[in-house]
């Protein structure tokens, strides 16, 4: 395993055995086809990952281009839903035209929270996607369920859901990685709900201010129950 980030908010996974809990599995899933794939791209890929924030969305379908493409940045163009217009479905649409593209057999469009792509954006991805030829990539993530899209929408992918990781694989996870004692670790995997880059921030703020070691707890189910109070970012 490489040397591991010094610092949690800059931990950025970089292959499946990285991430933690069902969303690492996942990961893993999706390379091993993403890999075959390359090798020969016979048929085209459209997955949407949804579930929680904070749990792998964007990191997985971001390793999933990159496995597709080689590395290849420029063959993959990632945007938010909210930026996604009908006239840039269009353009995506005008791409189809060419065959392949002049970098590698893989081309991929990454569109993050998709459900916040307009309505009339989505009547249009249902197009794109039906015509989408093989070497071709849609990988679309939401923090939604999928009543969110419509259900012309969602059956056009294979829908994964993410789910986040369980408090102790999150206090595993941290433990394994960082200098911080299972009191503090569990204490922060407790707080984080879930989502682990909540957890990242968390234990970086706990580890800058050179907090002791907190004392371990009387009455660890009230102390389990304490919540952060500031908001999650999403
Ligand atoms: N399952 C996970 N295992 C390890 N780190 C994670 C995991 N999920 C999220 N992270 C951390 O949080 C950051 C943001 O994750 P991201 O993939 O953007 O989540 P999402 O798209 O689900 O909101 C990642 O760069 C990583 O540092
Ligand atoms: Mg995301």
């Amino acid at each position: 395993m490489k040397p591991v980030a010094a610092e949690p908010m800059a931990f950025r996974p970089d292959a499946a055995d990285e991430l933690v809990g069902q969303p690492a599995r996942v990961a893993s899933a999706l390379l091993r086809k993403a890999r075959r794939l390359r090798q020969t791209p016979t048929s085209n890929l459209r997955v949407l990952l949804y579930g929680p924030p904070g749990v792998g969305k964007t990191t997985i379908a971001e390793l999933v281009a990159r496995e597709l493409t080689d590395g290849q940045s420029l063959c993959i163009e990632e945007a938010n839903g909210k930026m996604v217009s009908a006239e840039v479905v269009r353009l995506w649409m005008a791409s189809l035209a060419h065959a392949g593209n002049l970098f590698g057999d893989w081309s991929v469009v990454l569109v993050n929270e998709v459900d916040r792509a307009s309505r009339d954006a989505q009547d249009l991805l249902l197009s794109y996607l039906d015509k989408m030829p093989a070497g071709r990539a849609f990988l679309a993530t939401s923090n939604l369920d999928l009543s969110a899209l419509t259900d012309r929408f969602q059956s056009r992918f294979q829908a994964i859901r993410l789910e986040a990781p369980t408090t102790d694989e999150i206090a595993a996870f941290l433990r394994a990685r960082w200098r911080v004692t299972a009191d503090a670790a569990a204490r922060i995997a407790v707080g984080s709900g879930g989502n682990v880059r909540a957890a990242l921030l968390d234990l970086q703020t706990f580890l800058d201010a050179g907090e002791p070691a907190p004392k371990p707890t009387k009455n660890p189910t009230r102390n389990g129950e304490r919540r952060h109070a500031r908001s999650r970012r999403v």
